[in-house]
């Protein structure tokens, strides 16, 4: 989520948002977050995070299954991190809507993995967008949106012995204009 510490915050929706910590860091920024996820498990604990946090007031959480209902309303920030397209998730189809969801002068943020990490050993067959193959996928909404970032990067993830390993991610970033 640090792709974003530039921004000035505003209305934040974070797809996927798991167990809450993007969505609690964005708050905690100053943003106003929605976070959604299809797990009420993974958002009871988000919302017991943000209240941790002390931002309880500044994040809501709804649950949904992206393939079937979306948040309504628009953001300054739609991210999507680590919506992954496992199984018969339909990735693109669901990111094309997250950037319909941005409001003029917004940004969209995608990131997902670009491969299996290499100290994971049961690798289902899955297929990685590449940040190319992501902005061809959101073209037919994002068509003449500025691209501000779309490469490969490497982070710092502890492996499963808890001994650091180095995991290439992929981030695209546009921006529909204003
Ligand atoms: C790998 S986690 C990423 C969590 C968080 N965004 C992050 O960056 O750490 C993927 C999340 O997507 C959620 N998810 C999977 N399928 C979904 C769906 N159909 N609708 C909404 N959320 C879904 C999962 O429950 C999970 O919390």
């Amino acid at each position: 989520m640090h792709e974003v510490s530039d921004l000035a915050p505003g209305r934040a929706l974070d797809l996927g948002c798991g167990e809450g910590a993007d969505a609690v860091w964005l708050a905690r920024r100053g943003w106003t977050v929605t976070g959604t996820d299809i797990s009420g498990v993974a958002l009871g604990r988000a919302a017991e995070h943000a209240a941790e946090a002390g931002v309880g007031d500044r994040v809501s959480f709804a649950r949904h299954d992206l393939t079937e209902s979306f948040p309504q309303g628009e953001f300054d920030l739609v991210s999507a991190c680590f919506l992954h397209n496992y199984g018969d998730f339909p990735r693109d189809a669901v990111l094309r809507t997250a950037a319909s969801a941005v409001a003029p002068g917004g940004t969209l943020l995608v990131v997902g993995h670009a491969g299996w990490a290499p100290w994971q050993e049961d690798r289902e067959e899955a297929h990685f967008p590449t940040p190319a193959e992501v902005l061809a996928q959101l073209e037919p909404v994002t068509a003449g949106w500025e691209v501000l970032r779309a490469e490969e990067t490497e982070r710092i993830q502890n492996q499963p012995d808890g001994t650091p390993g180095t995991r290439t991610d992929n981030v695209v970033r546009v921006r529909r204009p204003a």
